[in-house]
C-alpha cells in the first residue's frame, strides 16, 4: 500500500524523504512524489513508476532545497497510476500540500460539495478533496482546520500536511491507517512504517486514531480531535536497520525464508517453561479457557491459511469447535455469536483493513478478542483485548514466509495450552508436544540446508502454466499456502484442492505434463492421498510429493519426492511449507521477476 514520509529539521529534507520512501518500497506502489518548503514556496516533483525516476528527476533531492517536506509512494485505488494522480496534492494556490494513505469513502459526496463551492479538481483521487477542504476551512489555525476536515470525512487516513504560512510546523493526522512520528536531535519525522525512519532514529510515537501531531524542528505536540493537547509515550524500537536490510541476500524473501528458524525460536522459547506452555499475554485464567465454547479464527491471505491449519489443531487437540473465516467475509456475514465465543484475529502487519474490521465486529458483539500479530503497536495489536506477538522481526517481502511460520507457532502454543487446561491431552502428551515444538527450528534449518533439490526441480518448471496443489486434512491447509506462494510471485496459475475433491470436477483439467504438488504428511490419510496421486498420474500429471521421512511408498506413484523430518502430525505445516516457499521463490527468480515486489500487490492491505 501507499507509503508516507515527512521531515522537518536542520538537514535538507528531500534526500531524507527519498531515502525514507525507498525503505517503504516493499509496500508496493506505482508512482511517487515529494514536496518541500523552500522558504518562500512549496515545490513539488512527482512521477509515475519507480522511485528511481523521482530520484533522477530531483537529482537525488538537490533540485528541491528546504528543511521541511512530505513524500509519498502511491498504490492506485481511485484513479489510474499517473503523474497527476500521484501525491502530494495541493489546493489551488499551492499553499497547502498533503499526502494521504487510506481511502476517503464519502469523497464523491464531498467532491460535489466542494465543486459547488467553486473548487476545481485536477486528479481522479479521493485525496484531492482533502486539500480543497483544508483550504476551505483554513482560518490560520491548522489544528482546528484539520479537525474540521476530520469530522467531515469517512474512511481511513494517514496524513502529512504542510501549510505555506506555517513554515516551522509539519502536521500529521490519522484514522485507521498507520502513522508514526520519529524524534531525533537532527529533526523530526512522520512515516507510515518504522523502517522509513530507522536510519535516523529509534525513538517513535505511535499516532492513534483521530489524533493530530504538530512537528517542529525541536518539539512535537499531539492533539486529540477535540483540539486538546495530549501526552504520548515514546517507544524505543528494538530491532535495527540491519534487520530490515537485505544483508547480502538477493531478495528479502530469501533472507526471510532463512530467518525462519530464528523467528520460530523467538516466538516459541519465551512461552515454554520446562514442560509447560505459559502465555502471559493471553490474559485468560484456566477457568476462562475452560469456558470457551467456540473459536473464530479470522484473517486474510496467508494468515488465513494458518487459520485453516489451526482449525485441525484446535479441534483435534482441544476439542473446541472452530470456525475459520476470511476477514472480508466475516465482517459482513453477521455471524451468530454464542456465549463463550472467542475470536482470534491473525495478521502479520496488524493493519489489514478487513482483519481490523472483523476484530471490531467481534468486539462490538461482546466477543473476547485475541490478536496474533507481528508488528508491535499496530492497530490490531492495540485494539484486541489481548495480543500474542509473533517475534518474526520486520517482514519486507510481499510474500510472507516468516510471518506465516510464526503465526503457526502461536496457534500451536494456544491449541496445546487449551488442550492441556481442558484435559483433552495428558501431561505426557503435552511434554511430547513441547519437545516436538522445540525441534522445529532445527528441522527447518535442515530443510533449508537441502534447498538445492527444490531449486533444481523449480528450474525445470519455469515455463509451466498451471500447477495444482493437493492434500487432505491439514495437508490441504499447507497446499493452500503452497499455491498462494507460487502464484503471487511467479504469476503462474495455481490452485489448491482438497485431494478428495479432485473427482468432483478439477481432475478434468489434468493432462499430459500438468504439474501436481501433493502434500502427504498425515499417516491416517496417507493411503487415500496416494490413491489421489495415482489418479492424476494416470491422467498424465507430473507429481511432486512432499511427505515425511520414511514414507517411501509414495515413490512408486510420484515422480519427485521431498522428505520432511518427522514431527507431531499437527506441526507438519511448519516443515512442509518450507520446500513450497522455496519452490515459489526459485520459480519467480528463474523467471526473472521482482520476487519481493510482485505486480499489483502490496505488503499491507490497509484498504478494503
Ligand atoms: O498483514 P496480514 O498478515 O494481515 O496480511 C494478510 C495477507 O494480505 C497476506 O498474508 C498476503 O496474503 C501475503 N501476500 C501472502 O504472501
Amino acid at each position: 500500500m501507499c507509503g508516507i514520509v515527512g521531515y522537518i529539521g536542520k538537514e535538507q529534507a528531500a534526500p531524507i524523504l527519498l531515502d525514507g520512501l525507498s525503505k517503504l518500497e516493499y509496500r508496493g506502489y506505482d508512482s511517487a512524489g515529494i514536496a518541500v518548503f523552500n522558504g518562500t514556496s512549496i515545490e513539488m516533483t512527482k512521477s509515475t513508476g519507480k522511485l528511481k525516476i523521482l530520484e533522477e528527476l530531483t537529482q537525488g533531492g538537490a533540485t528541491l532545497p528546504g528543511n521541511m517536506g512530505i513524500g509519498h509512494t502511491r498504490w492506485a485505488t481511485h484513479g489510474s497510476p499517473s503523474d497527476i494522480n500521484a501525491h502530494p496534492h495541493f489546493n489551488k494556490e499551492h499553499s497547502i500540500a498533503i499526502v494521504h494513505n487510506g481511502i476517503i469513502e464519502n469523497y464523491q459526496k464531498l467532491k460535489k460539495h466542494m465543486e459547488k463551492r467553486g473548487y476545481e479538481f485536477l486528479s481522479e483521487t479521493d485525496t484531492e478533496v482533502l486539500a480543497h477542504m483544508l483550504d476551505y476551512y483554513y482560518n490560520g489555525d491548522p489544528v482546528e482546520t484539520i479537525t474540521k476536515v476530520m469530522h467531515r470525512v469517512e474512511g481511513s487516513y494517514g496524513l502529512g500536511i504542510m501549510f505555506l504560512d506555517q513554515p516551522d510546523c509539519l502536521y500529521a493526522a490519522r484514522k485507521d491507517s498507520p502513522l508514526i512520528v520519529g524524534q531525533s536531535d537532527k529533526g523530526n519525522f512522520i512515516a507510515s512504517d518504522v523502517p522509513a525512519v530507522l536510519k535516523y532514529t529509534r525513538e517513535v510515537y505511535y499516532i492513534q486514531n483521530e489524533e493530530i501531531a504538530c512537528l517542529k524542528n525541536d518539539s512535537i505536540t499531539f492533539f486529540n480531535i477535540d483540539k486538546e493537547e495530549i501526552e504520548k509515550e515514546l517507544t524505543t524500537i528494538e530491532w535495527d536497520v540491519a534487520a530490515a536490510e537485505k544483508g547480502g541476500y538477493e531478495f528479502f524473501m530469501l533472507k526471510e525464508i532463512y530467518e525462519q528458524p530464528k523467528a520460530v525460536r523467538d516466538t516459541l522459547n519465551p512461552r515454554i517453561k520446562g514442560n509447560d506452555i505459559v502465555i502471559e499475554e493471553l490474559g485468560m485464567t484456566d477457568e476462562d479457557i475452560r469456558a470457551v465454547r467456540k473459536i473464530y479464527l479470522v484473517a486474510c491471505g496467508s494468515a488465513y491459511h494458518t487459520c485453516v491449519a489451526a482449525k485441525y489443531v484446535f479441534e483435534g487437540l482441544a476439542r473446541i469447535p472452530v470456525e475459520v473465516d476470511l476477514a472480508s467475509e466475516f465482517r459482513y456475514r453477521k455471524p451468530i455469536f454464542e456465549e463463550g465465543a472467542m475470536a482470534v484475529i491473525v495478521s502479520q502487519s496488524g493493519e489489514t483493513a478487513d482483519s481490523l474490521a472483523a476484530l471490531r465486529e467481534a468486539k462490538n458483539n461482546g466477543v473476547r478478542t485475541l490478536g496474533i500479530v507481528n508488528v508491535v503497536g499496530s492497530s490490531i495489536a492495540r485494539e484486541a483485548d489481548n495480543v500474542i506477538y509473533t517475534w518474526a522481526g520486520p517482514e519486507i517481502a510481499v510474500a510472507t514466509t516468516k510471518g506465516y511460520s510464526t503465526q503457526l507457532i502461536a496457534h500451536y502454543l494456544l491449541a496445546v495450552k487449551f488442550a492441556r487446561v481442558r484435559g483433552t491431552i495428558s501431561a505426557k502428551e503435552m511434554t511430547e508436544m513441547v519437545e516436538a515444538l522445540k525441534c522445529l527450528p532445527e528441522q527447518i534449518e535442515f530443510l533449508l540446508a537441502n534447498k538445492e533439490r527444490i531449486q533444481k526441480f523449480a528450474n525445470r518448471y519455469l515455463a509451466t502454466e498451471h500447477v495444482f496443489f493437493i492434500g487432505r486434512g491439514i495437508d490441504y491447509a499447507i497446499s493452500l499456502e503452497g499455491s498462494l506462494k507460487l502464484k503471487e510471485i511467479s504469476y503462474i496459475h495455481s490452485e489448491a484442492y482438497a485431494a478428495g475433491e479432485l473427482k468432483h470436477g478439477t481432475i478434468s483439467l489434468i493432462e499430459e505434463g500438468t504439474l501436481v504438488t501433493a502434500v502427504l504428511t498425515q499417516d491416517d490419510l496417507y493411503q487415500k492421498s496416494i490413491s489421489n496421486v495415482q489418479e492424476v498420474r494416470t491422467r498424465g500429471a507430473f507429481v511432486l510429493a512432499v511427505t515425511n521421512t520414511g514414507h517411501t511408498e509414495v515413490e512408486k506413484s510420484a515422480d519427485y519426492v521431498i522428505y520432511i523430518p518427522q514431527t507431531n502430525k499437527y506441526f507438519t505445516p511448519s516443515l512442509a511449507v518450507i520446500p513450497l516457499q522455496l519452490f515459489g521463490y526459485y520459480i519467480s527468480l528463474g523467471r526473472g521477476l521482482d520476487v519481493d515486489k510482485p505486480r499489483n500487490l502490496a505488503k499491507s492491505v490497509t484498504v478494503e
